[in-house]
């Protein structure tokens, strides 16, 4: 059997480091499952195909290749933007979903980020981590973030931006943002990274020693 380490939040809590940190020192495999919806965006933004029409967007879920996801090519804010439309598409859900659960089934584990992780993709996880931050906090984060790779940023539009981001994932109908009952919450708004690693440490360990 293998072990799910299921980690959900709000853009720009630390997931993605914290996740990807996790992955490395457990030597599980990684997946950022934002990454299949803002592929799938992408795919649509290239085709110059409509952003709401959910049959179109379904046909390009089952297309997304996980071995191809690049965060790198993906960042762009209009794809953020883009992929946070088609994620409220039931349809879209299902398809990426089902790509997400036969990636969590890899040998020794697995270590899955995203919104939905503890409450739908793996409701089974060994472990279930909701890493949150205020918004205010988030915002100044992806604010200096930004300004660091000398992309001119505005705080307030940033922080305006994140409290949209937050709204359209935790009020959609299918799959909300939301931490699953038995998930371990880590509040990273007064906590560095060294810290929020070690928060989680404590809590896969356990659950490893099992
Ligand atoms: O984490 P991110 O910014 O890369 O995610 C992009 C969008 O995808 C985000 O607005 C919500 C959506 N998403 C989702 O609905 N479910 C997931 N498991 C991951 C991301």
């Amino acid at each position: 059997m293998t072990f799910i380490i299921a980690i959900d939040g709000p853009a720009a809590a630390g997931k993605g480091t914290l996740s990807r940190r996790i992955a490395e020192t457990y030597g599980f495999h990684h997946l950022d499952t934002g990454l299949t919806y803002r592929a799938t965006a992408k795919a649509l933004l290239d085709a110059a195909l409509p952003l709401d029409d959910e049959a179109v967007a379904e046909a390009m879920a089952f297309k997304v290749d996980l071995a191809g996801l690049d965060r790198s090519v993906l960042a762009a804010h209009e794809i953020g933007e883009a992929a946070s439309k088609i994620a409220v598409m039931p349809a879209v859900r299902r398809a990426l979903v089902e790509a997400q659960k036969a990636f969590s089934g890899r040998i020794p584990g697995t270590v899955l980020d995203g919104r939905d992780i503890g409450t739908v993709v793996c409701p089974q996880a060994q472990v279930k981590l909701f890493v949150t931050a205020s918004p205010e906090v988030r915002a100044r984060r992806r604010f200096d973030e930004m300004t660091g790779h000398g992309v001119p940023a505005d705080y307030l539009a940033v922080l305006a931006d994140i409290i949209k981001r937050d709204e359209r994932d935790m009020g959609r109908a299918d799959s909300p943002l939301r931490p699953a009952e038995d998930a371990h919450l880590i509040d990273t708004s007064e906590m560095g990274i060294e810290a929020a690693f070690s928060a989680a440490k404590s809590v896969i360990d356990a659950a490893l020693a099992h």
